[in-house]
């Protein structure tokens, strides 16, 4: 296949979620072989057909799996190894939300929200390493959020998972170069993704200008398009950086 991400094979972990379908439908586009990792198996299915409509012949596959439970990292990179043959490019992008002030968020959350926002981050990078490594390349790029950086009420143990990602993205980036392997970060802003039109209603999401120098909603695309990036050789000297994608969010 020809493309920017030709016969790359890329891991898209919360590949079934709204940035995750669109980095799985451009990475397609793009000439990638994509393993697309969600737990949710219904939106697996509609990701896959929404895919095929837009790239028939797209090598692409679905490996079911709740990242939230340390040894699934293993298992199914393992599985992606086996069908794929290697893996050039993991986007670490599953994600869950707490809608809770830090007053009130109880221990369930913290628990929760850093077992997907953070530490799936930790095994699924874990597991690829040692992959990445035998080749000596290999890119790796965290999905983090404007509010990792800029502070706001109400979601605190999101906001502190995400910049927990950060800094794990740098560390990771400074011990990995050696090995041919890069790490870096992105911070997405106000994104449409069927996600908040289902909490907050279509009206709501037209309705609501985000505070940033665009006045507008991100769609998922144009998440997906600096994701490619960053994955491709055309990022070859790019390494434990930080992207915000928020249509310049005032700090
Ligand atoms: N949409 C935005 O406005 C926005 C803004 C900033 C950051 N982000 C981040 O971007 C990423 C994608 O966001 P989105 O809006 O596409 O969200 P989404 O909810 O549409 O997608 C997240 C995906 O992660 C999957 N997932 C959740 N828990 C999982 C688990 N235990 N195991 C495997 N998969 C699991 C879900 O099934 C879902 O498909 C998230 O990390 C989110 O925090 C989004």
């Amino acid at each position: 296949m020809e493309g920017r991400l030709r016969d790359k094979v890329v891991v898209i972990t919360g590949g079934a979620g709204g940035i995750g379908s669109a980095a799985c439908r451009i990475f397609c586009e793009a000439g990638a072989r994509v393993a697309m990792v969600d737990q949710n198996d219904a939106a697996i299915q509609e990701a896959i057909t929404e895919t095929r409509k837009h790239v028939p012949d797209a090598d692409l596959k679905s490996f079911a799996a709740d990242l939230g439970i340390e040894a699934e990292a293993d298992r199914v990179v393992g599985e992606i190894n086996a069908a794929f043959g290697t893996i050039d490019g993991l986007v670490n992008n599953a994600g869950i939300r707490r809608y809770e002030a830090l007053a009130d968020a109880p221990w369930q959350t913290w628990d929760a929200i850093t077992r997907i926002n953070l530490l799936s981050f930790v095994s699924m990078s874990r597991a690829v390493l040692p992959i990445m490594r035998k080749k000596r390349r290999g890119s790796i790029v965290n999905v983090s959020s404007t509010y990792a950086l800029y502070g706001r009420k109400g979601m605190g143990a999101y906001d502190a998972t995400k910049a927990a990602v950060l800094s794990f993205t740098r560390t990771l980036a400074y011990e990995e170069a050696e090995h041919g392997i890069r790490v870096n970060a992105i911070c997405p802003g106000f994104t449409r993704t069927p996600f908040h039109i289902k909490r907050l209603g279509q009206k709501a999401v037209d309705d609501l200008v985000p505070p940033c120098a665009l006045r507008r909603w991100a769609a998922p695309s144009e998440l997906a398009y600096p994701l490619l990036w960053l994955v491709s050789d055309e990022a070859s000297y790019v390494t434990s950086a930080t992207f915000m994608i928020d249509g310049g969010l005032p700090a």
